[in-house]
This record gives structure tokens, C-alpha cells and sequence, in this order.
């Protein structure tokens, strides 16, 4: 299909859905807690994207993925259907948000810790933010897509974890998932050269053990193999004229 590059116009289109999946994540933080169900946060998630907003929350039924949001908890690595299971102390767990706004595409998650997790399971968390952001430092037009996975998978695996393969980001914009695809591992100087007006996630799954992962029965539930603990951040950005614009991210906050 090949990678659609976006114009200004309506770069600031997609601006408006990624700041309404950043909303949700900034909403249903104070409904994640010890005893909530994560079918729960769904049906929250739903009603605020559905009614406050006026959006469209793009997984459901998305290749009959049947829930509005991804909720991955511990050793999930992403995918995770909402369902009757509470959290509980000491959980950490992505919520994954995308929005549909006027036909454009916002999306974006990040880690929730419950009640009080292990130092192990908070550092894990950190990290795995900290290499999104060592991959989303790399953009800008001249540098290539390895330029940004060998970024993120250098940090990743000097700080003892392992970096999902199996896995990736990908461009964005009318279509959820549309090409490049953004690997979060690579080498410098090699793949697709970044160039203005492309739009993309960079959503690395980074794992405390190994990098292998194992698909449920359900078809979409994604676990480490190991059952090792699993963390995932993820923004949608746009590379600029200078370096790259983070489209998910709300006004003053950090990335
Ligand atoms: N939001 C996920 C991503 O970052 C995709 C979820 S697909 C779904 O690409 F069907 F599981 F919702
Ligand atoms: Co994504
Ligand atoms: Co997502």
C-alpha cells in the first residue's frame, strides 16, 4: 500500500483524535484501582469516547476484536480483552486507546501501577517508557526507521530487558494500521528514511525475561512465554520539518 504521508492540514486533524485518546488515558486514571474490573475501565472508556466525546473507540470489532480498549495486565504483553478479572494489589497494566475523530486515528497507552507493585515490576514500567522516548528522540527527516528501533532496543537491553519481536508500531492516519512498519529492534542507517508529513506510532513492548511471546486461545491475549512481566508506552507522532511532533501528547504534559 505504501506509506501515506499526511499534509499540514491534516496533520492537525490527527492532532485533535490523538489528543482525545490522550484524554481517556488522563480520564480513567482515577478509576484504576484495587477491585475494578478491567470490563469496567472498557465500559468506562466507552461511554466517555462514545458520548463526551463524540468519537468512535477504533478496536471494537476491529478484525472482531470485541471490546473498545486493550487492557494488558502483568506478564500480557498487549492485546488484552476487558473482562470480569479485578485488579488487584500490585498489578501493573496497559491501557491501550485508540479514537477514531472525523476519520483520523489517535492512538496511544500507557502503564497504570495498582495499589503498590514491586520495585522490579515500577522499574520495569520506567524502562520501558524511557525507550519509547529514546526511540521518539530519534526522529526526525535524514534519520531511517532502524535509526529508531536500534535506539530502543539499545537502551532496552542494557538495562536487562528483552525487546518484543513479534510486535510493532506502524504508520497511521484514515487506516488504524497502515505501512511502515516501525520495528522497535534494528540497526542504524537501515530502513524506510524519515521524511515530513509522515505520521507513525513508536510502542515498544519491552520484557523483564525474554523476548518471546505466546498467543492465547482467544486470538488476540498476547503473554511473554516466560511469563515474565511485560510493559508497553506508546505515543502517535508525525515527523516535522526539524525533528518530530508528538500528536497523543496533551499540553504540558511530558512525553
Ligand atoms: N492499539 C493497538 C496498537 O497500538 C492495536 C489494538 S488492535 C485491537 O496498534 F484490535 F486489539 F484493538
Ligand atoms: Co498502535
Ligand atoms: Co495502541
Amino acid at each position: 500500500m505504501g506509506i501515506v504521508l499526511k499534509t499540514p492540514e491534516e496533520i492537525v486533524a490527527m492532532r485533535v483524535a490523538g489528543h482525545l485518546a490522550g484524554e481517556v488515558l488522563r480520564m480513567i486514571r482515577e478509576h484504576v484501582r484495587v477491585g475494578v474490573t478491567t470490563g469496567e475501565l472498557d465500559e468506562i472508556c466507552h461511554a466517555y469516547i462514545t458520548e463526551e466525546q463524540q468519537a468512535v473507540p477504533a478496536p471494537l470489532n476491529y478484525r472482531g476484536f470485541p471490546k473498545s480498549i486493550c487492557t494488558s495486565v502483568n506478564q500480557v504483553v498487549c492485546h488484552g480483552i476487558p473482562g470480569n478479572k479485578k485488579l488487584k494489589n500490585g498489578d501493573i497494566l496497559n491501557i491501550d486507546i485508540t479514537v477514531i475523530k472525523d476519520g483520523w486515528h489517535g492512538d496511544t497507552s500507557k502503564m497504570f501501577l495498582v495499589g503498590e507493585p514491586t520495585v522490579r515490576a515500577r522499574q520495569l514500567c520506567e524502562i520501558a517508557h524511557d525507550s519509547m522516548v529514546k526511540g521518539i528522540e530519534m526522529v526526525k527527516p535524514g534519520l531511517r526507521l532502524g535509526d529508531i528501533g536500534h535506539a530502543i532496543q539499545r537502551y532496552a537491553e542494557s538495562k536487562g530487558c528483552s525487546v518484543v519481536r513479534d510486535y510493532c508500531g506502524h504508520g497511521i492516519g484514515r487506516v488504524f494500521h497502515e505501512d511502515p512498519q516501525v520495528l522497535h529492534y534494528g540497526r542504524p542507517g537501515v530502513g524506510e528514511l524519515l521524511v515530513p508529513g509522515m505520521v507513525f506510532t513508536i510502542e515498544p513492548m519491552i520484557n523483564h525475561g525474554k523476548k518471546e511471546t505466546r498467543l492465547l486461545a482467544d486470538g488476540w491475549t498476547v503473554h511473554t512465554k516466560d511469563r515474565s512481566l511485560s510493559a508497553q508506552y506508546e505515543h502517535t507522532l508525525a515527523v516535522t520539518e526539524d525533528g518530530y511532533d508528538v500528536l497523543t501528547c496533551l499540553p504540558g504534559d511530558e512525553i
